[in-house]
């Protein structure tokens, strides 16, 4: 029957009878090797760069608690993700684990989900790889990859690629073909240096905390919606009037031959509804970035040529001053140093003619319609369900200064940086090639994660304690923080001191990019063993290095593509879902296995089980429901384009099915794929 097709289960005994078959990868993994893949697995551009950016925007100093509220949903998830590994010791991770529990459909969704979380993540990685790259030149005086190389073309019009992305996923294509102990030496290498730079930043960073800008910096600092829409709405008036001027100029020259009349109609003043435009910013869509100096300069260079992009700029400056200046001068604000201040450093650039200020003025009405909108928007998913007033009441009871965002901009900040934790599981997927597995796996996962758990905190500490937050640098933030103390209080030492952070943050995600990228090739190889995905593709193993080099090449070629031409931000997002996604899906297959199999033997058994599996479950839909509802939209075109392939594929040539129909074919059935060269 369908249905029974549809979720027959891979017993234990299949599974261990598979880690036992021949033509399996070398077991070369001892438990620092496991944990050291785990950190190199893990700390990457999370804590490089999505720190920076989520305390800039969206959780101030409390990006601690959003890592603290991360950290624990990993935890949760890989104490379950221990127990499986130690039981079922292959390839596949969440995908073997749920096709022992959940049946194959189920599996195939899992494993087509870890598609986001290993060969997207990598993707991501690479694509801010060349924001250190950048910083890294910056400090060593060579030139920069220019900014239309280093960027896709949706976040930063004009861009062509991001080529620095393309090239370091080629070069990890090539050392993972090489095979798995030299990529292991290499990881080893590149763990210590990233380990060594990541204490640095924590020990020399000490020196230069204030606590001032972790309590100190009122709530009413941050970044206030209005100022995230206000420059886009700024940009669109300068365009609109541009264009009504030009349109009116041509219809005065080809209609009315009187000359004065043309010169009226170009001297007078356009105010238009910018809420009609379609040329709006949304702040989460795309998140307002800090300008860094050179870029500003550039940018003003560029803007002083063209004569809209100038007005824009006026314009935005204009209003941005007016907002600001406004709530400087509200009554309960004018004994507040912090506003006294405001004031002081806006108010040059108020609007001086009655054309601007009357188009100032309905720029910042528009803005504030649109502000409770945005702030609803932190609360992703629960933001629909149509309680925004209440929400946005929660928020205001939970603000302060050290969580000037209140409790959506934490939990937000946590469903984002959740993205530095990713690739503790990665560790699951190398059981196959652990010397030790049920002892050693479950030791590598909560020892990875235990580690850089403490750095983590420790070090977004550090970033928060050094700058404050609303300054952040949301592209290179470790980095930047020394090399800017080192520019203020002119400290050549700190600026090297930048430079070698930019070295280490190179290092570390280069460990990233090899290990998820393998994971992936790993993840591909068990599904085409099933005869999920086609075996003379995915289940090829290269004679003599002994890796899944047809796999690697295609997964490296596609993830390029995806690097060098999606945003990052969408990239993310979608990474960190599907990752969700799957933990969900681990602590309820753990709990399952509990209850259907008691009897069976497991060398590393979860505590506490039956609070732990349902709490790692709660904890992580919760954090899939502050993600945006776009990016659970993409999720389920996403599984949904998976369900295609797999009725398209997997369910015909699945090897679970072949061996129903032919049991004497043993547990590593051969499955019956084009082209199938069998295991
Ligand atoms: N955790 C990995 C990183 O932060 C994906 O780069």
């Amino acid at each position: 029957m369908l249905w029974e097709r549809l979720f027959a289960t891979k017993s234990l005994e299949m599974l261990d009878a598979e880690a036992k078959g021949e033509n399996r990868l070398r077991r070369v993994l001892g438990p620092v090797g496991l944990t050291s893949l785990g950190v190199g697995a893990i700390i990457g551009a999370g804590i490089f760069v999505m720190t920076g950016r989520v305390a800039a925007n969206d959780a101030g100093p409390g990006v601690l608690l959003s890592y603290a509220i991360a950290g624990v949903a990993c935890a949760l998830a890989a104490f379950c993700y221990s127990e499986f590994a130690s039981m079922a010791p292959v390839a596949g991770s969440a995908y073997t684990y749920a096709y022992a529990t959940l049946g194959e459909l189920f599996a195939w969704i899992i494993g087509w989900d870890l598609i986001l979380e290993y060969a997207m993540s990598a993707a991501t990685v690479a694509s801010v790889w060349s924001n250190y790259l950048n910083k890294l030149l910056k400090v060593l005086h060579i030139p920069p990859v220019p900014d239309y190389l280093c960027s896709d073309p949706f976040s930063n019009p004009g861009a062509i690629m991001n080529l620095p992305a393309v090239l370091i996923l080629m070069a990890c294509t090539t050392v993972l073909v090489i095979g798995i102990r030299e990529s292991a030496a290499s990881n080893t290498a590149l763990v210590l240096l990233k380990l060594a730079v990541v204490i640095f930043v924590i020990v020399v960073g000490i020196a230069y905390v204030n606590s001032q800008n972790w309590f100190g910096i009122p709530a009413e600092g941050r970044k206030l919606p209005e100022q995230g829409i206000i420059p886009g709405m700024a940009n669109a008036h300068a365009k609109l009037e541009h264009d009504l001027l030009q349109a009116s100029e041509a219809w005065a020259k080809q209609f009315a031959a009187d000359e004065k009349l043309a010169k009226k109609l170009e001297a007078k003043s356009v105010v238009v509804d910018t809420n009609n435009s379609s040329t709006k910013t949304l702040v989460r869509d795309k998140p307002p970035e800090a300008v860094k100096k050179d870029d500003k300069k550039k940018a003003d260079e560029e803007e002083a040529k063209d004569p809209v992009k100038a007005r824009a700029k006026t314009l935005r400056e204009q209003a941005l001053a007016k907002f600001i200046v406004d709530i400087a001068d509200k009554k309960e604000h004018k004994e507040s140093k912090h506003w006294i201040a405001m004031r002081k450093e806006y108010e040059g650039r108020l609007p001086k003619t009655d054309k601007d200020k009357e188009i100032v003025q309905v720029i910042i009405r528009n803005a504030s319609k649109e502000a409770p909108g945005e702030v609803a928007k932190k609360w992703g998913m629960v933001a629909q369900f149509g309680i925004t007033d209440t929400l946005t009441t929660i928020d205001d009871k939970t603000r302060s200064n050290f969580m000037p965002y209140g409790i959506s901009g934490v939990m937000l900040g946590a469903a984002l940086v959740f993205f530095a934790f990713i690739g503790f599981d990665s560790i699951s997927t190398h059981s196959e090639e652990a010397i030790k597995p049920q002892r050693d796996v479950p030791i590598g996962i909560l020892a990875s994660l235990g580690i850089c758990s403490i750095l983590y905190i420790a070090v977004s500490a550090v970033i928060t304690g050094m700058v404050p937050y609303y300054n952040i640098d949301t592209s290179a933030a470790i980095a930047s923080a020394f090399t800017d103390e080192g520019e203020r209080t002119q400290s050549g030492l700190l600026n090297a001191a930048g430079g070698l952070i930019a070295a280490g943050a190179l290092a570390g995600m280069t460990s990233v990019l090899l290990i998820t990228f393998l994971s992936q090739s790993r993840i591909f190889l068990a599904m085409a063993r099933d005869g999920l995905m086609p075996q003379s593709i995915f289940g090829a193993v290269h004679e003599k290095f002994k890796t899944p080099h047809v796999s690697t090449i295609i997964t490296g070629t596609l993830m390029s593509i995806v690097a060098a031409f999606t945003p990052i931000y969408v990239l993310e997002e979608m990474v960190n879902i599907g990752t969700l996604f799957a933990f969900v899906v681990v602590c309820a297959a753990v709990l399952i296995l509990r209850i259907k199999r008691p009897e069976a033997p497991r060398p590393f058994r979860c505590p506490l089980v039956y609070i732990v599996a349902p709490l790692g479950i709660a904890v992580n839909l919760t954090l899939m429901f502050f993600l945006p509802v776009e990016t659970w939209e993409r999720l389920v075109y996403w599984l949904l384009l998976g369900l295609v392939i797999y009725f398209l594929f997997g369910y015909r040539f699945s090897a679970l099915r072949g061996l129903e129909k032919n049991p004497a074919s043993g547990a590593t059935h051969t499955p019956t794929s084009p082209g199938g060269t069998g295991t």
